[in-house]
């Protein structure tokens, strides 16, 4: 099972104590802040900025013309470092800094008692991502991952065709260019672990084997990379991902026993065929997909948790299994198949 939290009985009442004072400030709006405002993270303080019952503090990132530019035209204040935003008196925090930066801003505003909401991979390694996790626990402060792969209409349209299914096989293919930006990740942490991420949550199983292919063609880390998994449910699933393609795909194809959903994240159209006959024919619907921005629904429902102080929506557990995995195609080198010993010409008998 997924994202299996048991609290102690003392943490339990923490919980509790927690989800009075939340209910009762209800009415308050909470006072949120972004750590890191690039790409990412200003589309968070964007989101913040529009949403009801949230009130966008400010913005911290070292890069001043940046924090600047954003907290001017949101409204808020800009600051270089987390903890002049953890002075404010934040409520929670989304923290959209560079990767290996997660687990130190993570522990300061958990440390603070400031729920957070952490982009992504949740760190740079399952060890440093296993840190936030305890940290959060013990301070009883909500903790989630923006794994907003999950909050996009079409992967939704997708959970529901598939409910109640008999899972076969699951393929996903997210290419698409070289990043403009230089970063320190390769494509299997950047990319796959969106994919092992739904497939873990669309099968509700573990992955129990991996076999990656993986290839660095223009980068100095892998930039292609072909994966092959089977759940403990016995889904066998396979990513396909890269930098090198001219234009962006994300696909998902799920083969059940009764159906074959095929859906395009982007464009959003889900098609699903069933009704399989012996003479070949099948029926074929277009689902309906809904039109929200999955980051507006990714950080309300990170909003509801920390208001009612239940499980979030991506747990921190569910994202250190994600990257324990996508760590695992990393390490794991395929064996070598030794190609067998060519045989010379063959000898012309005259
Ligand atoms: N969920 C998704 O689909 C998705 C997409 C892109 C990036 N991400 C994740 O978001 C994070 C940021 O990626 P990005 O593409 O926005 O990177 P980016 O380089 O565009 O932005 C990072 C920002 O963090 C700032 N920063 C650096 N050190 C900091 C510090 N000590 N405190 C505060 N800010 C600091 C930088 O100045 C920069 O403005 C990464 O973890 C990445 O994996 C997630």
């Amino acid at each position: 099972m997924l994202g299996d939290v048991s609290l102690s009985a003392g943490a339990w009442g923490y919980r509790q104590d927690m989800m009075q004072s939340a209910i009762a400030s209800a009415e308050r709006p909470l006072r949120v802040g972004v750590v890191g405002v690039g790409v990412m993270g200003s589309n968070h303080a964007r989101v913040f900025a529009g949403l009801p019952g949230t009130e966008l503090i400010g913005v911290a990132d070292p890069d001043r013309k940046q924090a600047e530019f954003v907290a001017r035209t949101l409204g808020c204040v800009a600051v270089s470092d987390v903890s002049e935003l953890l002075d404010r008196d934040v409520d929670a925090i989304t923290i959209a800094a560079p990767t290996h930066l997660h687990r130190d801003i993570a522990l300061s505003c958990i440390a603070r008692g400031v729920h957070v909401l952490v982009e992504k991979p949740i760190a740079s390694s399952v060890e440093e991502g296993r840190e936030i996790i305890g940290a959060a626990r013990r301070a009883g402060v909500t903790l989630m991952v923006g794994h907003v792969e999950r909050f996009n209409p079409a992967v939704e349209a997708i959970k529901d065709a598939i409910h109640g299914e008999d899972i076969l096989s699951i393929a996903i293919t997210r290419v698409g260019p070289f990043p403009p930006r230089m970063s320190n990740v390769g494509v299997v942490i950047d990319l796959a672990v969106h994919d092992i991420d739904l497939i873990r949550w669309f099968t509700d199983s573990d992955i129990i084997e991996v076999q990656p292919q993986l290839s660095s063609a223009v980068a100095e880390r892998e930039d292609i990379a072909l994966l092959q998994f089977r759940t403990a449910s016995g889904v066998l699933a396979h990513i396909n991902t890269n930098w090198l393609t001219p234009f962006k795909a994300r696909n998902v194809t799920v083969a059940t026993r009764g159906k074959y959903v095929t859906g395009d994240l982007l464009t959003r159209q889900v098609t699903e065929c069933f009704g399989f006959q012996p003479d070949g024919s099948y029926s074929m619907r277009h689902l309906s997909v809904g039109h929200a921005e999955p980051l507006r629904s990714e950080m309300l429902a990170f909003l509801r948790a920390v208001r009612s102080g239940v499980a979030p929506a991506v747990t921190g557990e569910e994202a250190v299994a994600s990257l324990e995995i996508a760590t695992r195609c990393l390490s794991s080198r395929p064996t070598a198949v030794v190609p067998a010993q060519r045989k010379g010409p063959r000898a012309v008998v005259g």
